[in-house]
C-alpha cells in the first residue's frame, strides 16, 4: 500500500516547511514534525519542486524501484553532495519488465525503506500510483535508435523504452536540477546520458560506483531470490570480471579469448546460464574484438532459472 500525500497544499508557494506524516502504518515520525515528506501524485511533487526552485534550492533527485540497499543509499550519499534537497522516487515501473519478468513479485517495502531514506536525510520521497503515471489511453513513449540494441536490450525488448520513459516522466515531475544513476547498470546509465543530452534535458546525470557485498557481488534488489547455494555461482559474475581485468593486464587483446575462458569458468558452476558476456566500446556498446584501450566488459547469468544478475567493469 502506498500512503497518502502527506502534503499540505497551503504551505507553498514560496516557502518549503516540514509537514505532519499522518500514515500510522509507516511508523515513522507519528504526530511529530516529519523531516521527511511523502509525495504520491505527480501534481503535488510538481508543485513542491517549483516551490522549491523559486526559492533557490537545487534538487538532486535519485530514482529507485524500492527494496533500498547499500547501492541505492551510495546514491543518496552522492545526491546530497549534488543538491540541497534530495528526492527520491521509489515506482516499480511497469513499463518497463516484460511479460516473462518479475514485475508482479518484485520486492517491496515500502516502511522500510522510508526509514532507511529518512535516515539518510533524504527530504521527499515520490511514490505515485501505477494510474498516475500511465492512465488509461497512454500511448507516449521515448525510444532510443542505438543504445538499446546491445547487451541487456538484446535479451529485454522493451526494457529501455520503459526506462527512459519513465525517467522523463520523473524527470517532468521531480525538475532536478541533478539525477544519480549507478553504475551497476551500465547501459541504463548510458541510454540515460545519452537520452537527456538528445532532448535537451536540463538535468546533470551522475554516474554513481558499483556497491559490492563483503564478498564481490554486486548489491541487487533481486539478490534476495538467491538461495545460499546458489551464492558461489552468483559470484562467478565478479570472478570473470577479476579474471579478464588480470588477463588484459598481462597483455591479453583477443577478445574472444578472454570472452572463452570467462564463459567456462562462469559454465562450471551449477545453475548458471549465461545471457552475455561482452567486451564493448563504453561510449558506443559497440563489440570489440581486439582490445586497444579502455574497455567495457559487460556480462549478465541467470542463476537458478529465476535471478538474472548484472555486473559490469570499465577495463
Ligand atoms: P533500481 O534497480 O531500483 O536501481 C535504482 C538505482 O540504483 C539505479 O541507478 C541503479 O543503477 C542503482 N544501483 C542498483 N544497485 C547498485 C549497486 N550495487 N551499486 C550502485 N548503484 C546501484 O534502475 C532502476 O531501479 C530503474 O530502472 C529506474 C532507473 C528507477 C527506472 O525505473
Amino acid at each position: 500500500m502506498i500512503f497518502n500525500s502527506c502534503l499540505n497544499p497551503t504551505a507553498w508557494p514560496g516557502k518549503c516547511v516540514f509537514v505532519k506524516n499522518s500514515h500510522s502504518a509507516c511508523g515513522m515520525n507519528e504526530n511529530k514534525e516529519a523531516a521527511i515528506k511523502i509525495i504520491n501524485t505527480p501534481e503535488q511533487m510538481q508543485q513542491h519542486a517549483d516551490a522549491l526552485r523559486c526559492s533557490g534550492k537545487s534538487i538532486a533527485f535519485v530514482p529507485t524501484m524500492g527494496c533500498l540497499h547499500e547501492g541505492h543509499l551510495s546514491l543518496i550519499r552522492i545526491a546530497k553532495i549534488h543538491g540541497d534537497y534530495t528526492v527520491l522516487s521509489i515506482f516499480v515501473n511497469p513499463a518497463q519488465f516484460g511479460a516473462n519478468e518479475d514485475f508482479d513479485s518484485y520486492p517491496k517495502q515500502f516502511e522500510k525503506d522510508a526509514r532507511a531514506a529518512e535516515a539518510e536525510g533524504v527530504d521527499t520521497i515520490f511514490a505515485p500510483e501505477k494510474e498516475s503515471l500511465y492512465g488509461n489511453g497512454y500511448e507516449t513513449y521515448v525510444t532510443l535508435e542505438n543504445l538499446p540494441h546491445h547487451l541487456c536490450g538484446l535479451f529485454r525488448p522493451g526494457h529501455f523504452r520503459g526506462v527512459a520513459t519513465v525517467v522523463t516522466k520523473l524527470f517532468n515531475i521531480v525538475k532536478p536540477h541533478a539525477a544519480v544513476f549507478g553504475e551497476k547498470d551500465f547501459q541504463q546509465l548510458a541510454v540515460i546520458r545519452r537520452m537527456t543530452s538528445d532532448l535537451n534535458l536540463d538535468v546533470k546525470i551522475i554516474g554513481a560506483p558499483i556497491v559490492r557485498e563483503p564478498d564481490g557481488l554486486a548489491m541487487s534488489s533481486r539478490n534476495i531470490y538467491l538461495s545460499d547455494d546458489q551464492r558461489p555461482s552468483a559470484l562467478s559474475l565478479y570472478q570473470s570480471l577479476l579474471m579478464a581485468k588480470e588477463m588484459i593486464g598481462k597483455g591479453e587483446t583477443r577478445a574472444a579469448r578472454i570472452i572463452e575462458k570467462v564463459s567456462r569458468h562462469i559454465e562450471s558452476l551449477p545453475e548458471t546460464e549465461i545471457d552475455y558476456v561482452t567486451l564493448s566500446d563504453p561510449d558506443t556498446l559497440d563489440e570489440v574484438e581486439t582490445i586497444d584501450g579502455t574497455v567495457l566488459l559487460a556480462l549478465a547469468v541467470r542463476v537458478g532459472g529465476k535471478c538474472r544478475l548484472i555486473d559490469n567493469m570499465v577495463i
